[in-house]
């Protein structure tokens, strides 16, 4: 190798003060003794990916619903998460359905889920009747489409197994200190889970509501009882929903509305039309007002679904013939010519025929 005898190189000043201020920043954030509580290092965000659970216990906590409590197999911790995620439950029949996460978001080695025991509901009853601790599942997620977001004051409205998403809500905001208030809705209190939980966080904040007490609840009225400015969350049965959409911005028109549906999306504009399966080539009629996966059910009670509100992709099915009118987000372009989610999407025309 042959050498060059250089010149030594002085930068100009405003780079040397560049440098300087870098290694300045490098000492504190990065290697000085500070640099971990100064620069926290941010989870990694896990969506889309199935991991393993073992179900530590089974609760039954309401009339009807149970509540799982759920950890890693390995002891080690699960996927972070906030107050209003949501994880994929996959049963061991193949049923694949979506549970609020209702545990402490603070615990990271357990989760907990609650589930109603629906009527004709496969999922809810292989849950209640099938699975015992020791058992494992596989979950997806956690993801979250109800997000918790920071406010002065807020108004929490759950009604019966809606109260799951609020429950981490609630804690968060009375952990924080800022001002709140529940109505806990539901049928009676023995349909009501988590009411003493609930109820312990703050006597004073938590009203109680079951309906063979109180009655039929006026959302409007209750809606009123917001700060002015304050989130207002909303879970719920859908006539619950629907009066909160239609009454929060008279009720309280600087604050905001945070719903989350636990049933399916109504079709909005529907028309009828047939539907043909191909396999075994029966032809059901759908109604204008009903989805297609709820017709499909009727000829294929196994088919596959899960939030019912065109966003999870689990209802996918192929189209063999007709065009469809496309709803929800959930079907990327390349297979919106080859495909539907029967959960929210139609017939443009008079028909369609499936691949099922
Ligand atoms: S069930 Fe989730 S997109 Fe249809």
């Amino acid at each position: 190798m042959t050498g060059t005898a250089t010149a030594e190189y002085t930068p100009p000043k405003a780079l040397r003060l560049v440098g300087s201020a870098m290694d300045a920043y490098l000492s504190i954030f990065v290697s000085g003794r500070s640099a971990p509580l100064l620069s926290k290092s941010k989870p990694v965000r896990r969506s889309g990916f199935d991991f393993p659970v073992v179900i530590d216990r089974i609760e039954r906590v309401a009339e009807d619903v149970a509540a799982l409590t759920l950890s890693s197999p390995s002891g080690g911790q699960l996927p972070r998460w906030r107050p209003g995620s949501h994880v994929d439950v996959l049963l061991p029949s193949g049923a694949q359905r979506q549970y609020s996460l209702c545990g402490n978001p603070g615990d990271p080695f357990r989760y907990r889920i609650a589930v109603r025991r629906l009527p004709g509901g496969i999922a809810s009853a292989e849950i209640h009747r099938d699975l015992e601790p020791g058992d494992r599942l596989s979950l997806r997620g956690p993801r979250n489409a109800f997000e918790y977001v920071a406010a002065p004051s807020y108004l929490f409205i759950g009604g019966g197994i809606g109260i799951t998403p609020i429950l981490p809500m609630v804690r968060a905001a009375a952990l924080s200190g800022a001002r709140w208030r529940l109505i806990y809705l539901g049928r009676s209190r023995a349909s009501m889970p988590f009411i003493d939980e609930l109820v312990a966080m703050n006597p004073d904040a938590v009203a109680v509501r079951p309906d063979d007490e109180y009655g039929t609840p006026d959302i409007a009225q209750l809606l009123d009882s917001a700060e002015p400015g304050a989130a207002v969350y909303v879970c719920g049965p859908t006539p619950v929903l629907d009066a909160a959409n239609r009454h929060a911005f008279a009720a309280n028109p600087t604050g905001s509305l945070h719903s989350e549906r636990f049933s399916a999306a109504p079709v909005l504009d529907g028309r009828e039309f047939d539907l043909t399966l191909a396999r075994s080539g029966r032809t059901i009629r759908v109604a204008a007002d009903e989805p297609a996966l709820a017709a499909i059910r009727r000829e294929v009670p196994a088919a596959v679904y899960s939030c019912q509100q065109g966003f999870c992709g689990t209802c996918k099915i192929a189209v063999l013939s007709g065009e469809v009118d496309h709803r929800g987000r959930a079907l990327p372009d390349a297979e919106r010519a080859t495909h539907m989610l029967t959960c929210v999407s139609r017939a443009a025309g008079d028909s369609l025929t499936l691949d099922l």
